[in-house]
């Protein structure tokens, strides 16, 4: 393919949190490899954060405290945000897919709650809305549905989307530790949400169980339609109690639309099954297909590099496409 390798990629980042940073490291530790693959350079043009003053990673990209500084600059072919959050991350993502930027994102609130409605105007404006950096962390499964499962039906899925929970309960569970020592470490470690509240009540599994919905079975649900609880009611007397039964405690998430069960909520599992075997932060899915049958992934499923890593998978993907329109452009300019 002809492919005008002078220009390189402009991205842009709305937030600069832990997945953006992680996300960072993750490019400064292949450069080279990513301008082979794309066949012309990446550069993070500039950053979006609340506090230009605050210690950064080396490698930083220029900081601004103004969104119109990514959102307005022609030069940046694909904002990415990492800021989380529904407000103002949804008026953002919005702005820029309307002036035909390619948009990628790990925000999982603003994907349950206006996912359908931010792939159509992607659809409108010609462009792409990226999300793989939203589920399961580093296990690439959207990608893995929506191109390796393409000639097969998913029946149903069930699987360990929050690694602050799983993370705390099995610390209750393998070291008897309080919950609340779990939960801090969780968060020492960059696992829990700004607000922790987000991953203990369910809500955040409800997210991504949500956006995995969508894309398993094509049909259309909403948040209010997961019946949702958390961790938070667990105690050391209750996990010690099923412990001497060999009962290990996951929050899993489960659907089966053929009876429209749809739930996150602690499941008490035997030892053999494979989803009590998911430690730490590990995420898990286990995925029934109408023709391969079982399928069982896990790997991380929060933390800056695996987060950064999946959000890179989409910025790659979303390079190309832009990298392709160039090229197309070029074509047709030389004609
Ligand atoms: N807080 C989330 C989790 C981060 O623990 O799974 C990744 O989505």
């Amino acid at each position: 393919m002809l492919r005008n390798n002078k220009a390189d990629v402009r991205v842009g980042l709305l937030g600069f949190g832990i997945v953006g940073q992680g996300l960072i490291q993750g490019i400064n530790m292949q450069m080279s490899n990513i301008s082979r693959r794309l066949g012309t350079p990446l550069k993070i043009q500039r950053a979006l954060v609340q506090d230009t003053n605050k210690k950064r990673i080396i490698g930083a990209p220029e900081l601004t405290t103004y969104a119109c500084d990514i959102l307005e600059d022609p030069d940046i072919d694909i904002v990415v945000e990492v800021m989380g959050g529904e407000q103002p991350a949804y008026g953002y993502i919005k702005q820029a897919l309307e002036q035909g930027k390619q948009v990628v994102t790990a925000n999982k609130l603003l994907l349950a709650r206006h996912g359908p409605e931010l792939k159509a105007l992607a659809r409108r404006n010609q462009t792409g809305l990226f999300y793989e950096g939203s589920v399961l962390g580093g296990i690439p499964i959207l990608r893995t549905i929506q191109r390796g499962l393409c000639g097969d039906r998913v029946e149903e899925f069930k699987g360990i989307f929050n690694g602050t929970t799983n993370f705390i309960l099995s610390r209750m569970y393998e070291l008897g530790e309080d919950y609340s020592t779990a939960l801090r470490l969780a968060q020492a470690a960059g696992y829990a949400e700004a607000n922790p509240a987000m991953d203990v009540s369910g809500l955040d599994a409800a997210c991504k169980l949500v956006i995995l919905y969508r894309e398993c079975f094509d049909l259309e649900i909403q948040l209010q339609d997961v019946t949702m609880s958390g961790i938070k009611h667990l105690d050391q007397r209750q996990i010690a109690l099923q412990k001497r039964q060999g009962r290990i405690p996951k929050l899993i998430a489960c659907a089966k639309p053929q009876n429209s069960e749809i739930t996150v909520g602690v499941e008490w599992l035997p030892d053999g099954d494979s989803l009590s075997q998911v430690s730490g932060v590990q995420n898990a899915l286990s995925l029934r297909t109408l023709l391969a049958g079982e399928l069982f992934w896990s790997g991380p499923g929060a933390g800056g590099l695996a987060t950064g890593g999946a959000v890179l998978g989409d910025i790659m993907e979303s390079a190309e496409r832009v990298l392709t329109e160039r090229d197309r452009g070029f074509l047709q300019a030389g004609r």
